[in-house]
């Protein structure tokens, strides 16, 4: 009989700039105190990216080494998936400047925009086209630069973000591991609660966009926080369930990193303890599209996560988007 086919990561990579900016340095610059920061957002630290530089840079050190982890030469990816709303241009795709930095010229490339959700889209999509039996290898890369779209003046934003990007090679496999569920989600009803209102077809840079701020991020942070905690524990719930799985059989729990009371509020509820669930967002801030597959890469280096572990992953951001992902590394 022929053996199923499924996709696992064959190798992960992330990349964050040198620049740190740190609860005291915004305090110089707008409003705001370490003792906020943190209690609100167990936000210590984010990276910044340096001039000159953008969003292709961190892609491209984020993507070497996941290809390198993967075994694999940069030919032998068959697509390119980039998760990000920071891309480099509105057109072409950051996923086109990056097969051309990698010299993946086999592969097919395109960029996604699914908010924070982006990553956890990007991988659903990628494993579609393994199954298929399409394609073997596929690079998925997270990426945000979100300090060029911050408003350096708002206080309640300019103190969550951070810039980062992580990736990993999904690649095709017979044996028992890989995906086991995936479920993605949206209702655009919710789209103005977090958006960068200008700079698209329907605010186009103009004089007023620019003396209005219209190019900079904003967000209702406190209806975003609600949906979250619902949709998050409910979205895990169900996957779970559906593979008659309960929240103690999982090795890991990786969460978006938008807010640590959201991720200490759902680990209690779900009784998971601590250590299972990854946090990142002290060090780097809220790197939206980058949050999961850097906290992800940072346990693999860490040689905590090993082949074999039951992995969960839940995601929710602009659109509004949210979505997880159930697999047997
Ligand atoms: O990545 C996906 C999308 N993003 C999210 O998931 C974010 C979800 N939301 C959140 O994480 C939280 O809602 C925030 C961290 C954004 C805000 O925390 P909050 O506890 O909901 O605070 P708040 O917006 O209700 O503001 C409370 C107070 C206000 O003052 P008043 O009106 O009570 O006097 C704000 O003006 O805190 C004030 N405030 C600040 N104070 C010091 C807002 N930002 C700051 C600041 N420093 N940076």
């Amino acid at each position: 009989m022929k053996k199923a086919i499924n996709t696992y990561v064959s190798g992960t990579g992330a990349a964050v700039p040198d620049t740190v900016i740190t609860n005291s340095d915004l305090e110089k610059m707008v409003e705001t105190n370490d003792h906020w920061i943190v209690s609100r957002t167990g936000i210590r630290e984010r990276r910044k990216l340096e001039e000159g530089l953008s969003n292709i840079d961190l892609s491209e050190r984020a993507s070497r080494e996941a290809i390198k982890r993967a075994g694999l030469d940069p030919s032998e990816l068959d697509m390119i998936i980039v998760a990000t709303v920071t891309p480099d241009h509105p057109t072409p795709s950051t996923s086109c400047l990056l097969q051309a930095r990698l010299k993946a010229f086999n592969a097919a490339a395109f960029d996604l925009s699914a908010g924070c959700t982006g990553f956890i889209y990007g991988l659903t999509v990628g494993h579609q086209f393994i199954c298929s039996g399409i394609y073997k290898n596929i690079l998925v890369v997270g990426v945000e630069v979100l300090s060029r779209v911050t408003d350096w003046e708002d206080r309640s934003t300019c103190v969550l973000f951070g810039d980062g990007a992580g990736a990993v090679v999904l690649s095709r496999t017979e044996k028992e591991r890989g995906i086991i569920n995936f479920s993605l989600h949206a209702d655009g009803r919710g789209a103005n609660l977090l958006i960068i209102p200008a700079g698209g077809s329907a605010i186009p840079a103009c004089e007023e966009s620019l003396q209005n701020r219209m190019h900079f991020l904003k967000m209702n942070g406190n209806e975003i926080f609600k949906f979250a905690v619902k949709v998050v524990e409910e979205n895990l719930s169900r996957m779970l369930r559906h593979n008659n799985l309960k929240p103690g059989d999982l090795d890991y729990l990786f969460l978006h990193q938008a807010n640590l009371r959201i991720i200490d509020h759902i680990r209690k509820r779900l009784k998971i303890p601590q250590e299972k669930v990854p946090v990142n967002i002290d060090r780097f801030g809220n790197t939206s599209s980058a949050t999961i597959p850097i906290a992800i890469h940072e346990e693999i280096v860490a040689g905590r996560m090993a082949e074999g572990d039951l992995v969960a992953m839940v995601a929710f951001g602009a659109g509004l988007t949210w979505g997880g992902l159930v697999m047997k590394w």
